[in-house]
């Protein structure tokens, strides 16, 4: 029996899969993705759904059947010749959480009728699949996956790769083996900054950066470009047979060819564990990850397992949680620190974002802004990564209204008043009033913080408060508050206990070695070690001051710049 499809879903179907195809060839062929990650496995999702309630929805085209984007033919000047790959290229399906994990590992034993299997857990790198032809050892064809079936040819660009061999040695007859071409973190960063300098727009992340350098009709270009690729996976294999994913990847390792760690594991425990092992470990690896995968070793059970449409049902992509949403950025806060540098933070609109709500993300700089292009009222993309507060990657230029407004940077402190001055050859630009409060404020709260003098009770709060009242204009003034006794308990908050807990503290402080003092005095180039090599060679601060710029400069690791630092 049929049952009846409300019209309404028909036209949502309809919309959805428009708007996916549209988003498949801004990632796939233009590399210039204008949603998260997130946002577009929402609408995979939502499409997922309704087909699943609605089966007869269902078409073989339908973005959940179908691989990537079809390969553009003709249609610009980049085109490629196809390529049909012998055995197609799949896609995978996603997990979001632990349970969505579970229900897989559960449903794949269950279609294997087994207790447990071996499974293996690789990074989910974030780059672009390819798969390598070698013939009789030969590097013959190299091509991009395309819609899984038919992909583009960029033989003649991967050459360019150093890790991919031109030649193996004790090569089957055929090797087709598949994997990602990625960009490491570092090489994305320096492709970036050369490109800013050449006043060419810079790619969003390394994913783009990969795409766009390896689907190039100039190889030269390629070869510029550092990429990088690892391998996880086979095609055709003629002549040699392997049992599972493991043994083959150490096969082909012999060979010379990159492979991706992979690491075994016999339940979901295991499973779980390499997970978060990845996932505590995002931040410190040399290249993007957004997950990883998990695979059913095996190659008889993967067999038997079979594939759908798009995705093998012997694999799953668990991903991790996102990093990156989209928000409005509405206003611009000029902080100022205890050094006088004025630093943008925007103020958003509040999003989601890995659990937690952001309504503040850091621009840095003056530079910062210009380079983003980023306006008041813009949509913007922001990312959390090892970071508490998160970074404004991108902007949605196509979502402007005409309403956004440029974003001028002040030329006068926004807490006094004073003039801003960007010393040529610096990013920072500077309030240059030494007795801005918000100076002044800065300055005594780093004095008292936990590397410095370490006084408790003289946190962001305390510190304004003292202030304001005018108890406390240098670090020099914490050491007479003894006088204030009376007035300090007046404040409100404050009592006789908490006054005396305060001036325990002060008085505690004195104790602390000269090193520490020097280094929150936050005299500018002197830190903590330059702080240490200043104590020991003069023993007080006395003699410190006694000296000229000379006898600074005489010390081994104290330069030019320090010593007339110190002097001023
Ligand atoms: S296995 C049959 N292993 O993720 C599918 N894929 O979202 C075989 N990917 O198309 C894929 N790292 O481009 C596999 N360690 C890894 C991977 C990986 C990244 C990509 C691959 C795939 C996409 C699916």
């Amino acid at each position: 029996m049929v049952s009846e499809v409300p019209q309404e879903m028909i036209s949502e179907v309809e919309k959805l899969r428009a708007e996916i195809r549209h988003h498949n060839d801004l990632y796939y062929n233009k590399d210039a993705p204008e949603i998260t990650d997130a946002e577009y496995d929402a609408l995979m999702r939502r499409l997922q759904q309704l087909e699943s309630e609605y089966p007869s929805l269902v078409t073989p085209d339908s973005p959940t059947q179908t691989v990537g984007a079809p390969a553009r033919v003709g249609e610009e000047e980049e085109t490629f010749a196809p390529v049909t790959h012998s055995v197609p290229m799949l896609s995978l399906e996603n997990v979001a959480d632990s349970s969505e994990m579970k229900a897989w590992y559960e449903r794949t034993l269950k279609g294997l009728e087994a207790e447990s299997a071996a499974f293996i857990v690789e990074p989910k790198l974030d780059g672009l699949a390819v798969e390598l032809v070698y013939e009789a050892g030969r590097f013959a064809q190299g091509s991009t996956r395309g819609d899984g079936t038919t992909g583009e040819n960029v033989t003649a660009n991967l050459r360019m790769l150093k890790e991919i061999p031109g030649r193996l040695k004790g090569a089957p007859e055929l090797l087709e083996v598949r994997g990602e071409v990625y960009m490491k973190k570092a090489d994305f960063q320096a492709l970036n900054r050369r490109r800013e300098e050449d006043g060419q727009a810079t790619f969003a992340n390394p994913r783009n950066a990969a795409a766009g350098s390896l689907r190039q009709l100039d190889s030269k270009v390629t070869a510029r470009r550092k990429l990088s690729i690892f391998l996880y996976d086979r095609g055709s294999v003629r002549r040699v047979a392997h049992g599972g994913e493991v043994e083959f990847l150490g096969f082909i390792a012999k060979l010379g060819l990159p492979v991706v760690e992979h690491h075994r594991c016999a339940n979901l425990e295991e499973v779980e564990k390499a997970y978060q092992d990845y996932l505590d470990r995002r931040e410190d690896l040399p290249f993007e990850i957004d997950g990883v995968v998990v695979k059913i070793d095996d190659f008889a059970l993967r067999e038997k397992l079979g594939i759908r449409s798009r995705s093998p049902r012997w694999a799953v992509a668990y991903k991790f949680p996102a990093r990156q949403a989209r928000t409005a950025l509405a206003e611009i806060e000029w902080s100022v620190g205890r050094t006088g540098a004025v630093t943008p933070v925007a103020i958003l609109e509040p999003v989601q974002l890995g659990g937690v709500t952001v309504r503040r993300a850091s621009l840095h700089n003056e530079d910062e802004i210009k380079r983003l292009g980023v306006m008041y009222g813009d949509t913007v993309i922001v990312e959390r990564a090892g970071d508490v507060i998160p970074d404004v990657v991108r902007v949605l230029t196509d979502a402007r209204t005409g309403g956004e407004r440029e974003i001028v940077f002040p030329k006068k402190c926004p807490v006094c008043g004073s003039e801003v001055v960007r010393p040529e050859g610096e990013v920072v630009a500077r309030c240059t009033n030494m007795a801005c409060p918000a100076q002044v404020q800065g300055r005594i709260q780093y004095f008292a913080s936990r590397g410095c003098m370490d006084i408790e009770g003289f946190g962001e709060k305390n510190v304004g408060l003292f202030v304001e009242k005018g108890f406390v204009k240098d670090p020099a003034d914490i050491y007479l508050l003894d006088k204030k006794r009376e007035e300090l308990e007046k404040l409100e908050g404050f009592g006789k206990k908490s006054v005396d807990n305060l001036l325990k503290a002060i008085d505690e402080s004195k104790t602390r070695p000269l090193w520490r003092i020097l280094n929150a005095l936050g005299i500018r180039h002197v830190g903590e070690h330059v702080a240490h090599v200043l104590a020991e060679n003069f023993g007080s601060i006395d003699s410190l001051m006694a000296a000229s710029k000379e006898e600074l400069e005489a010390i081994h690791e104290v330069g030019p710049k320090v010593a007339e630092s110190v002097r001023d």
